[in-house]
């Protein structure tokens, strides 16, 4: 894991050292007339060559003694509703350890696509892996752009993602979202749903459209989550549970009932469930971790009941939101959310909080490249919060911020400018639809009664 010698600034390798004294993912790194970087762990090692890396030119002499606050620092990257080539996915991951964040959420499947290839369910992929259009902006607008949209991942492809991930000590988190979010599946296999039949999803919003929960229909999901346990190495394994509407349940079944069953099946392979807070409805079954997202309330319940929970609100830590009122903002939508925004949050104080994650939901995001107009800064920010003491200074990080932004520059990120938008990040075909922070407060508290 030596720095390459070609790129170096510093004559000579840096000496690396694994040191169990340390905190496991804590480093301390001297630059004098030798590089060192002594590390708890090989973690360690690699966040202190990523210090040294950021350094970027031959400094006299530093010495940096550092450590995470927490150990759960993720993203979530939505590559349901815009499929991410392979290639895509490591750069992202590159960036991601460029930034000391360790964990990949990888939301595999929605009602807009299906993207893992399962054995013996074919027609995931032929079928559900593709739709016919697009929906152009938010939904309230009904604008649709007529181009076919899709891709999928093999196990190969999968596996290339988690070996890159753990080269750059990231875990990465697949998410197989039931028994809701299913309209993909459904359309490929209409028996899994309750007598409807139809395509793939084109338009943005939650489909009515979920899964039965008869016997044959709980052995596919088995299956598909046998399937994810032999690529993905884990220990959390998400099983979704959001945003599931219960119309088309007719004869008594619960959502509840389901993710035991999940929870159960999985702790047969020593893994467990990672879900959204949606889960705690009911109870959640013993070992689950809570993605905490309807706001700051559901961290809160989760840890009251005894859960781990990675904190992830959405007015503090939905990246798809908008960076500024600027109306040149691409899609604007949800509430606002800026830099300094986020460089404020601070998950609850908890044993249980394993830490938070920022997501990035791509509806609106049609390319990497649009992800990374959405990811960064403000991903900066949030690697800071993870990171960091809990007190922090924005003025001191907005000074610090340029040089931080020109290392960006180098590896041709394309982030927002702090001054604004350029014309060409624009999308005025794609229009959003902006909300006020007190109406979505007021709609996450009604969202979440059935919590309290
Ligand atoms: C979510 O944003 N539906 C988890």
């Amino acid at each position: 894991m030596a720095l390459s010698g070609g790129h170096s600034p510093f004559a000579g390798e840096p000496r690396l050292i694994i040191d169990p004294a340390l905190p496991r993912e804590g480093y301390e790194l001297s630059v004098a007339d030798e590089i060192e970087v002594r590390g708890g762990s090989a973690a360690g090692v690699f966040y202190g060559l990523q210090t040294l890396r950021q350094l970027g030119r031959p400094t006299p002499r530093v010495s940096i003694t550092d450590a995470p606050r927490f150990g759960w620092r993720g993203v979530l990257l939505d590559v349901a509703r815009h499929f991410m080539p392979v290639p895509d996915v490591l750069r992202f991951l590159d960036l991601l350890a460029f930034h000391k964040l360790n964990v990949l959420h990888l939301h595999l499947t929605d009602d807009q696509g299906w993207r893992v290839e399962v054995p013996g369910w074919p027609r995931l992929t032929s079928v559900g892996a593709w739709r016919s259009e697009s929906m152009l902006g938010s939904r309230i607008h009904s604008l649709h752009d007529g181009t076919p949209h899709g891709g999928f991942y093999t196990a190969e492809d999968l596996r290339a993602i988690v070996a890159h991930a753990a080269e750059r000590h990231i875990t990465v988190v697949p998410e197989i979202d039931m028994p809701g979010h299913m309209q993909a599946a459904i359309a490929a296999y209409p028996a899994l749903g309750n007598g409807w039949t139809g395509p793939v999803r084109t338009g943005w919003g939650i489909s009515p459209h979920v899964l039965n929960l008869a016997p044959a229909t709980l052995d596919f999901c088995r299956q598909v989550l046998d399937h994810i346990c032999d690529i993905f190495p884990s220990e959390l394994i998400g099983i979704g549970g959001d945003e599931c509407p219960t119309e088309e349940w007719t004869d008594g079944q619960s959502q509840a009932a389901f993710t035991a069953l999940m929870a159960e099946h999985l702790a047969g392979r020593g893994r467990r469930i990672y879900g959204w807070d949606e889960i705690l409805a009911g109870g959640a079954p013993p070992g689950a971790v809570v993605a905490a997202w309807r706001g700051i309330e559901p961290a809160e319940v989760a840890i009251r009941a005894g859960h781990q929970v990675v904190c992830c609100p959405d007015v503090k830590l939905y990246l798809d939101y908008r960076q500024s009122e600027d109306p040149g903002e691409p899609t604007p939508v949800g509430t606002l959310l800026t830099l300094e925004d986020v460089y404020a949050y601070n998950p609850p104080e908890s044993p249980l909080v394993l830490g938070a994650q920022a997501n990035l939901w791509t509806e609106h995001m049609e390319s990497l490249r649009r992800v990374e107009y959405m990811a960064f800064p403000r991903l900066c920010a949030f690697a800071e919060v993870v990171w960091g003491p809990a007190e922090r200074d924005f003025a001191d990080f907005a000074a610090r911020l340029p040089e931080h932004l020109a290392r960006l520059d180098a590896l041709g990120v394309n982030y927002r400018p702090l001054s604004g938008p350029r014309p060409q990040d624009a999308r005025p075909g794609a229009p959003g639809n902006p909300r006020a922070l007190d109406d979505r407060l007021a709609e996450l508290h009604e969202m979440t009664a059935d919590l309290r």
